[in-house]
């Protein structure tokens, strides 16, 4: 049984003070339960600090972004092993943003995938289309390009200890969610394509969702069977947001 788990992507957002505030407020919300697990990604300068924060706290700790190299001479990047060491559990790759802004093609996210596993993060992959693929009747082979180049790359297998974030670009920020049956149709191919390579890892995979969730929105998209959590980017910044959007997780 797949456990549902809501990831907070504060994207370039805090500083100290409002950190703690945020920190402070989701570790003493946390709802009562199981099935669920709650996860901040914070920008790189305030890993340590909320890393501490959360300590005796369930909530986990990840980062937004990574290199795809080991170590060396990459001036102003960020090595898998040095996450790890500061406590992250996962890392998103391959954010839409990464993508557009910066350039990230699906190989190099492929191999942030793997760096990122070889170090003993569990990258969460992030892929979906722009509103032009999606009316244009590409949303799914553009998912599947995405994901291909991980498979190609990492293997099936790399599945196992793997999150993937589906995440439609014209949903993001925007405040246009998509409906729960949109997402739905969505994750129910990401889920095939996996199936077809492996059923077993494809059972298990968490297939979260991200563009626009919130607490109105969460329980009607984690009540669709392929959705298994939320990557949340403006909800995850306000306490009382983002634990609305956990509370829906606890309740499912
Ligand atoms: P919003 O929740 O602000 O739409 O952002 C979604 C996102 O990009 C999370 O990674």
């Amino acid at each position: 049984m797949r456990e549902f788990l809501i990831a907070g992507n504060w994207k370039m957002n805090g500083s100290n003070a409002a950190n703690r505030e945020l920190v402070s407020g989701i570790a003493a919300g946390v709802p009562a339960g199981s099935g669920f697990s709650l996860l901040v990604c914070p920008p790189y300068p305030y890993l340590a600090a909320v890393g501490s924060a959360l300590e005796g706290s369930p909530v986990k700790l990840g980062a937004q972004n990574v290199s795809e190299h080991e170590s060396g001479a990459f001036t102003g990047e960020v090595a898998p092993a040095m996450l790890k060491d500061m406590g992250c559990d996962y890392v998103i790759v391959g954010h839409s943003e990464r993508r557009a802004m910066y350039g990230e093609s699906s190989f190099q996210v492929a191999a942030k995938f793997q760096a990122a596993q070889a170090a003993g993060l569990t990258p969460i992959v992030c892929v979906g289309e722009t509103l032009e693929e999606r009316e244009d009747g590409s949303t799914e082979s553009v998912v599947d390009f995405q994901l291909n180049a991980v498979f190609d790359a990492a293997g099936i297998g790399a599945f196992a200890s793997a999150v993937v974030a589906y995440e439609p670009v014209w949903a993001i920020g925007t405040g246009k969610t998509a409906t729960p049956e949109q997402a739905q149709e969505v994750h129910r191919h990401i889920r095939g394509r996996l199936a077809a390579l492996d059923a077993g890892i494809a059972e298990n995979v968490q297939i979260l969702y991200g563009g626009s969730m919130k607490g109105e929105n969460a329980a009607g998209l984690l009540a669709m069977p392929d959705i298994d959590g939320g990557l949340i980017g403006g909800a995850s910044l306000k306490a009382d947001d983002f634990l609305a959007i956990a509370a829906a997780a606890a309740q499912g």
